[in-house]
């Protein structure tokens, strides 16, 4: 194991049955869920403030602070949403929290449900993930067994519960307002925003919503404190990260590590480096939206600050390794179908965005483009990040976005590539 390896979220993984409330509990599990119910609730939040945990989905915001605002919130009645929807391709880690420690989530949600003061949770989990929805229901099961869900929790006169929700393959779900539509029974698509879920959330309450990871880290920070969390990071990135990595690699997998490491340490130490010793070309980091980087940029560290340098983030955590076999238009024409597929089609510059520059795409593939097009690719690319109405269009361009930052002279020279070879 990697000194900059550190094992909290994933500490049982291997080691208990996910179908074994008893496993859990001997482990230390709800342990922190009692002592958060023997606190006040505005106490709990500032422990988490304390602990400088971000939001792990990909956005990084405060916990601390959305859960202030649910807690501050004049609605009636209050929800905890977990985003469990994970549908971007090379994210693996969520899936790993479910299927290997589900009370852990729990446990997390329900500290939240008792600081912000909801009274209902909802798990919203990917279609596709068959066993984690399986063993979180058990799971659910066991816990209002044993008295942490469900009415008058362990004597405390607080009652909450909760429920598991499978999504339906589609990709934008995993954005929190479409994630919230959809819970509703609505079609999932995002809207205007402010406001924002703190106030006007799911069936328009006040709801905290967070990515399976976020909620994981919400026992471990009442049971050490936030500041001895907060002491293994920096001063903006604390805790431990999960880290997929796939792609060219040895060893791909799920790693939960410190801060501190590099790219490089992750995919050399961590996962064995390239198969056959052949070069990187490039990576991606958080998946299709996120942006694609050079090798020379692996000896970063994946801490916030060092990232926010060059405009880069850890995001959700996700490392795609790429080796120099690869054909960069291959790459990013799948990226884009990808988005082009996904989209809800609600507002213009994504939805015909996206084909826009599928089209130009082609046009380099082919070698068929000019100067004018690449500088119209460009624009178009601007236009959909600034004028698109959620994260899905406004990330969509960004890994060609980085491509022409970092590769340009990939595609710049597939301009009237056609017209040589004639
Ligand atoms: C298209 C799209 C897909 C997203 N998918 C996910 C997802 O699968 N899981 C997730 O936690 N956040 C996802 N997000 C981010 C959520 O909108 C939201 O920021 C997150 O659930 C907040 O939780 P956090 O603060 O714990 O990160 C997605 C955002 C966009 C724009
Ligand atoms: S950006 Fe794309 S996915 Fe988001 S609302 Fe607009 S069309 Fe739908």
């Amino acid at each position: 194991m990697s000194k900059k390896e550190k094992k909290l979220l994933t500490a049982r993984f291997g080691n208990i049955s996910p179908d074994s409330i008893d496993d859990y509990i001997k482990t230390g599990g709800y342990a922190s869920l009692k002592k958060a119910l023997g606190m006040a609730p505005d106490a709990i939040i500032a422990e988490v403030k304390a602990s400088g945990l971000r939001g792990r989905g990909g956005a990084g915001f405060p916990t601390g602070i959305k859960m202030e605002s649910v807690r501050r919130a004049t609605g009636s009645p209050k929800y905890v949403v977990c985003n469990a929807d994970e549908g971007e391709p090379g994210n693996f880690k969520d899936r790993y929290l479910m299927e290997k420690d589900p009370h852990q989530l729990i446990e997390g949600m329900i500290i939240s449900a008792f600081a912000v003061g909801a009274d209902y949770g909802a798990i919203f989990v990917r279609g596709e993930y068959i066993k984690a929805i399986k063993i979180l229901d058990n799971a659910i099961k066991q816990a209002r067994g044993a008295g942490f869900l469900g009415k008058n929790i362990l004597g405390t006169g607080f009652d909450f519960d909760m429920d598991v929700y499978s999504g339906a393959g589609s990709y934008v779900c995993g954005e929190e307002f479409a994630l919230l539509a959809a819970l509703e029974g609505k079609p999932a698509r995002s809207i205007f925003k402010p406001p924002y879920p703190t106030t006007e959330g799911l069936n328009g309450k006040p709801t905290q919503i967070n990515n399976v990871e976020t909620f994981a880290n919400i026992p471990h920070i009442i049971d050490m404190g936030g500041a001895a969390y907060a002491a293994f990071g920096s001063e903006t990135s604390t805790g431990t990260k999960l880290i997929s990595l796939s792609g060219n690699v040895n060893r791909p997998g799920l790693y939960e590590v410190t801060y501190d490491i590099t790219l490089r340490e992750i995919i050399e130490e961590l996962g064995g480096g390239v198969p056959g010793g052949r070069a990187i070309k490039m990576v991606q980091l958080g998946g299709p939206s996120g942006p694609i980087i050079p090798p020379s940029l692996l000896d970063l560290k994946i801490d916030a600050n060092e990232m926010r340098a060059y405009n880069l983030s850890i995001a959700s955590g996700a490392v795609i390794v790429i080796d120099d076999r690869a054909d960069t238009l291959d790459i990013l024409m799948r990226i884009m179908e990808f988005f082009h597929h996904e989209s809800c089609g609600k507002c213009t510059p994504c939805r015909e965005g996206l084909g826009q520059v599928l089209g130009l795409l082609d046009k380099l593939v082919d070698g068929r483009a000019t100067d004018a097009e690449l500088e119209l690719l460009r624009n178009l690319l601007d236009v959909m990040s600034q004028a698109s109405l959620c994260g899905l269009g406004q990330a969509a361009p960004t890994a060609i976005k980085s491509i022409l930052q970092y590769f340009g002279d990939e595609l710049y020279g597939r301009i009237g590539a056609a017209k040589e070879v004639k």
